[in-house]
């Protein structure tokens, strides 16, 4: 689909006029009475613009007016989710040709609207036989047209780049998410990411399971050794130009860490079987650490970043950790595996002693789907932030509230830490009680970080895969791509 940015409305195809609930509505809806040849009190009576209310208006030659209402002050989230809905809902109906009218508002809602509408070509039926009927809007023929005002032409081409780079990015971590097991293996993240940095310009170095035992990941291989399917260590570093002249620019480092687990069956703590098969999504830290370094990448941004992915199976086999075990981790403290189904904080240990052996990171981020017990807490609506750094929480926060992919802080004072007391080992990897599971999972992570003053650790396991229009099953959002790439948009 090829987008473009006009100032002036042109006859031909669909357009969708987007409209807000405000003191202007009954102007707004004259005005559109008038262009549309329609007696005004038609619209007053038809179209309330509550949120994804339509109303589909067709011109004396069939052409498709849809008055899109967005309720009362949307923030970018909503216009991102409405406008998402509608092109999904409608995707086989609309002409070649859309237009959206996006005269009457400020040029910070190119982004999402961009975004929304790319989202909305989504298709979760990767795997069914039957190809037909593919929506021609979204395929090569189609064509979109932002109308904006004149005095934001510039700044909405400079939007739309950015969102075009960004919607490509997360539709292929979406693709990823939602794979299941018996096509996605940690091969397949590390093959992802090789490519990825041969096309975007940056490093990417994989560690193979021989390597992982060479160089003593003792934490990751122990979650690894009930799978078939190898682990791997993915390391990726972006510099933006001039990183190696330092005098020049004092360039920030950002250090990534995602939880990288392509099925977590729990291992031999297994799993109940109701919802396991969700499990294949257990990477959604992985696709957010991935994706944000190929977006960065690619919008150049002027930061340096080093992601590092540690990725394995949880599996069940004779060979399984076992609950009691003692394993070594890279950084040579040893872990008491209480519960083998915490296994994210495991693997998280090494790629978080891996990254602060070989790299000195400025601030330092980790995201998981750590934990049931987050979502227990902040539902659907937030993930887990967790940070002795208020600098770094509101920066985050801020960056949250922006993009929508929200975080809400938690605790770490340290009286969580006594539930994590091995008697036999360094740390344990499970309280053994049914509270504060987040926060003593952040706890064991915050032992693993050697007192890094600008740490953050976001429990993304509510919103990393949730319900929404593209299928009956949660099924894969692409959280902390966009969160993540406004937070290095505006520290850095
Ligand atoms: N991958 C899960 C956490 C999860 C749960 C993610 C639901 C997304 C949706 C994690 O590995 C896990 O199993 N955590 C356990 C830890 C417990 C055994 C200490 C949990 O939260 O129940
Ligand atoms: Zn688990
Ligand atoms: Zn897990």
């Amino acid at each position: 689909m090829l987008i473009s940015i006009e100032t002036q409305p042109a006859p031909a195809g669909d357009l969708i006029i987007p409209v807000v609930q405000s003191g202007a509505l009954p102007d707004q809806l004259n005005d559109v009475g008038q262009r549309l040849n329609l007696p005004p009190s038609v619209l007053h009576r038809d179209f309330k613009a509550d949120t994804n209310e339509v109303l589909a208006v067709y011109g004396p030659d069939g052409q498709r007016t849809y008055l899109l209402g967005f309720g009362t002050n949307p923030q970018a989230m909503d216009w991102l989710r409405i406008l998402r809905k509608l092109f999904f809902s409608q995707k086989s109906k609309l002409s070649n040709r859309v237009g959206i009218d996006l005269s009457a508002f400020d040029g910070g809602i190119v982004e999402p609207v961009v975004l929304g509408i790319l989202g909305g070509g989504y298709d979760l039926g990767l795997y069914k036989t039957d190809k037909t009927d593919p929506a021609a809007f979204f395929g090569e023929d189609g064509q979109l047209t932002l109308y904006v005002p004149a005095d934001g032409q510039v700044a909405a081409q400079d939007a739309l780049a950015r969102a075009e780079a960004i919607a490509r990015t997360q539709r292929e971590m979406l693709d990823l998410m939602n794979a299941p097991a018996n096509y996605k293996t940690p091969q397949t993240l590390a093959n992802w990411a090789v490519n990825s940095g041969q096309r975007y310009g940056y490093d990417v170095t994989i560690l193979d399971k021989v390597e992982l035992e060479r160089q003593g990941l003792g934490a990751l291989l122990s979650v690894s050794q009930g799978s078939d399917v190898p682990p791997v260590l993915i390391v990726a570093e972006y510099k933006p130009e001039g990183v190696d002249n330092p005098p020049e620019r004092r360039t920030v480092t950002v250090g990534l860490v995602g939880k990288g687990v392509t099925f977590d069956t729990g291992g031999v703590s297994i799993k109940t079987s109701a919802n396991m098969h969700l499990m294949k999504s257990d990477m959604g830290g992985a696709a957010a650490v991935l994706g944000t370094l190929e977006a960065a990448a690619k919008l150049k941004l002027p930061v340096h970043l080093i992601g590092i992915v540690p990725s394995t199976e949880n599996s069940t086999d004779g060979r399984s950790t076992k609950p009691g075990d003692v394993v070594t981790a890279y950084s040579g403290k040893t872990i008491e595996i209480i519960d083998t189904d915490a296994e994210g904080r495991v693997i998280l240990a090494d790629g978080l002693g891996y990254m602060l052996r070989h790299f000195q990171p400025d601030v330092l981020i980790d995201l998981a789907t750590l934990t049931g017990s987050v979502i227990a807490a902040l539902g659907y609506h937030a993930a887990g932030l967790f940070t002795q750094n208020d600098e770094l929480a509101t920066q985050l926060a801020e960056a949250g509230s922006r993009t929508g992919e929200r975080l809400w802080r938690m605790p770490l004072w340290d009286d969580y830490s006594e539930d994590i007391k091995s008697d036999v080992a360094d740390v344990k990897n499970f309280s053994g009680k049914p509270v504060a599971g987040s926060i003593s999972a952040a706890k064991f992570l915050e032992f693993f970080t050697e007192g890094h003053p600008a740490w953050a650790h976001l429990d993304i396991a509510g919103m990393a895969f949730a319900d929404t229009e593209f299928g009956s099953q949660k099924n894969a959002t692409g959280f902390g791509i966009r969160l993540l790439i406004d937070y290095l948009r505006n520290v850095v």
